[in-house]
């Protein structure tokens, strides 16, 4: 972290203007990919409906770097350091950008066509822990809630949002179809190979540390 972040840290106790660039950044490029989408179809159900599934996928990307930069470091080594360092930053940025997702479900249910109430539930959910670990990743708040306690909150976080977006990307029926190989196969392979990774990553830190306890007992 550059002496200028550090600065803006000790001052206010949050890392304001690196997180609200990528917050800012993230959030107009969901905003313009919805933007487009909509000026493609029409803001009526079709354009909304496409610009729901384009603003989920990049803000997928977002949040798939957030949760596997930390396992891809652990597993294949310090090339993937800047990512992991950057984690933060892309758990922030995730969270922005699919406020314009929630943005669109607020009018796809105002104009006439709100999700059924299972969706909203389920997916509501995801987005309530999307913004709980946005909140308690502010350096005062998890100094609060202790190593422990953060760990677990993101471990149930993490995994709860990652299961959302693997049931949407994984439940498309029409294997083979050009519209699943392009719209829908990345983004399934992506939601597979990330829990892998994290569940690879844990049981090798695990064996680590237990190798490593058994050497100062032993
Ligand atoms: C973190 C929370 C959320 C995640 C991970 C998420 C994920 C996704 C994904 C992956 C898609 C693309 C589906 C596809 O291409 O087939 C999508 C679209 C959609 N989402 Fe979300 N979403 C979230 C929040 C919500 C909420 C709260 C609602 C409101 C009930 C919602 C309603 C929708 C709707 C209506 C679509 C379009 C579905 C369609 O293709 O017909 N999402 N979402």
């Amino acid at each position: 972290m550059g002496q200028q972040e550090r600065h803006s840290l000790n001052l206010i106790g949050f890392a304001l203007p690196v997180a609200a660039a990528w917050m800012g950044s993230a959030f107009c490029a969901a905003l313009g990919l919805a933007a487009l989408a909509l000026a493609t179809l029409g803001p009526g159900e079709h354009g909304t409906i496409l610009a729901l599934k384009v603003t989920a996928r990049f803000s997928f990307l977002l949040f798939w770097l957030a949760y596997a930069a930390g396992a891809m470091t652990t597993l294949f080594g310090p090339a993937f350091e800047p990512l992991k360092r950057r984690g933060r930053e892309f758990g922030l940025a995730f969270a922005s950008a699919h406020l314009v997702h929630l943005g669109l479900v607020a009018w796809l249910t105002y104009i006439g066509h709100a999700p059924a109430r299972g969706v909203f539930l389920f997916f509501g959910v995801a987005a309530l822990w999307t913004y709980l670990l946005a909140l308690f990743s502010i350096p005062r708040l998890q100094k609060a809630l202790g190593s422990k306690g953060w760990w677990f909150l993101r471990a149930v976080g993490l995994n709860y949002i990652a299961y959302a977006f693997a049931t949407d990307f994984l439940g498309y029926p029409q294997f083979g179809s050009f519209k699943y190989l392009v719209g829908y196969l990345p983004f399934a392979a992506l939601s597979v190979v990330g829990p892998l990774l994290c569940l690879a990553a844990f049981v090798q830190r695990a064996a680590w540390l237990r190798k490593t306890s058994s050497r100062q007992t032993g």
